[in-house]
């Protein structure tokens, strides 16, 4: 038999198709984001989370009663065991909210005597759970590694309005709760990004979903992924809010020193991101009534336009989210989580895409270390 060919791919796997999916992806010419066959644009301004989620999972938006259920279904399985409580109250005060979501995710799979089933039921039900529980691991992992209250989960409200509730500790306005939820809906998936490609890729071994999830997670914990929202906001409020002269002079520092301004740039989209369109929307909206936020909606505008005259490069969806979550009262360190609670919905789907056609995913490196050493005795070695 002929030894198959080897092909080579570049660095970091850039413009390297390694699968299909019919989850998500960009148009060739890389403008547009698409969500099963929807441009983002659309969803972003109409759908809510549930509607969205029920989408990646099941192919199509639900009707009226499909909605219910699905909505009930989540807001039923939110909670936790008391247990993952108690565990919380043993982490130091310095826990990051993404190791405490890993450690999470990992606790629920414990509990799940049938991970390994991989039945048709079993996978949208397992989906459904960890979708739901998200938030309250992420919110309330939070708050009692930090010596507080934990806030449990209302099944009376939406996913997006509890899970904002569990992490500010009171209920959202309304116009809170739908800027919060359209930057869910913007972050719920996007192709093979980092983390989700090592979710297929831990998918691909038949490996369980919690431990699937929880290696997305850690992929997204890297600042050149999701913390970018994070870095990005404390860019600004280093340059001081709504100081357009100083944030000016700021980028000219950072950019002569060949630094690398967070929340700009990225592997697919080379001159805008359609994501950024749809939160800058709602962003400026929220701005009509709050002082606060039109300063930073401003602010932001003008970095991009610098960005843009100065080095070509698009701002991506971190740059406006870490202002949103700003706003809403979210502690800096949070945001990276509330782009996994979302992205989770984008993981379970790929994850079930992944071993319902699976093949292992095992690529080859280039061996490039020595040949031929002999072991010594360790008194001879020098
Ligand atoms: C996302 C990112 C990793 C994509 O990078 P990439 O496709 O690998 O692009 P490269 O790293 O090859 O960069 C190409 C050029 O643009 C520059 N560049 C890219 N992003 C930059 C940024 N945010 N600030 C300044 N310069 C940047 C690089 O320095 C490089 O310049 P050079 O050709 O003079 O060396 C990169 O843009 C980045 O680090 N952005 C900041 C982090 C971020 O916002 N991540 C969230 C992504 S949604």
């Amino acid at each position: 038999m002929s030894k198959p060919e080897v092909i080579r791919a570049p660095k970091g796997l850039e413009n390297v198709i390694v699968d299909r999916t019919g989850l998500s992806g960009v148009d060739p010419k890389g403008e547009h984001t698409i969500y099963r066959g929807f441009m983002i644009e659309d969803l972003g301004e109409n759908a809510s989370f549930e509607e969205a989620a029920y989408l990646f999972l099941y192919g199509k938006l639900p009707t009226r009663s499909e909605l219910y259920y699905f909505s009930e279904r989540l807001a039923n399985l939110r909670e936790i065991p008391d247990g993952l409580y108690e565990a919380f109250k043993q982490l130091p005060d310095t826990a990051h909210p993404m190791h405490i979501a890993q450690m999470g995710i990992a606790y629920m799979g414990t509990f799940d005597g049938k991970a390994m089933d991989l039945s048709e039921e079993l996978l949208y039900r397992r989906a459904e759970g960890i979708i739901a529980k998200m938030p309250t691991i992420f919110a309330n992992g939070y708050r009692i590694s930090r010596g507080q209250e934990p806030v449990r989960p209302d099944p009376t409200l939406s996913h997006a309005v509890d899970a904002l509730r569990m992490i500010i500790g009171r209920r959202p306005r309304e116009e809170e709760a739908r800027l919060f939820e359209v930057t869910l809906v913007l972050y719920m998936d996007h192709g093979f990004n980092a983390s989700t490609f090592t979710t297929r890729v831990i998918a691909s071994t038949l490996s369980d979903m919690y431990a699937a999830v929880a290696g997305g997670i850690g992929a997204l914990k890297g600042p050149l992924h999701g913390a970018a929202n994070e870095r990005a906001m404390e860019m600004l409020l280093d340059v001081g809010l709504g100081d357009i002269d100083g944030a000016r002079m700021y980028l000219e520092k950072k950019l002569a020193s060949k630094e690398r301004i967070m929340g700009f740039g990225h592997r697919v989209y080379k001159v805008r991101d359609p994501r950024v369109s749809v939160a800058k929307k709602y962003l400026s909206r929220y701005a009509e009534e709050n002082e606060e936020a039109r300063k930073l909606y401003e602010m932001c505008d003008y970095i991009e336009k610098l960005m843009w005259e100065r080095k070509k490069l698009p701002a991506n969806i971190d740059f406006y989210t870490g202002p949103i979550y700003h706003l809403l009262g979210i502690p800096i360190i949070m945001y990276t989580p509330v782009f996994a609670m979302s992205r989770t919905v984008g993981w379970v789907s790929h994850y079930i895409e992944q071993v319902t056609n699976n093949r292992l995913i095992r690529p080859k490196a280039e061996y490039v270390g020595p040949m031929g050493l002999k072991y010594t005795p360790i008194d001879e070695r020098g």
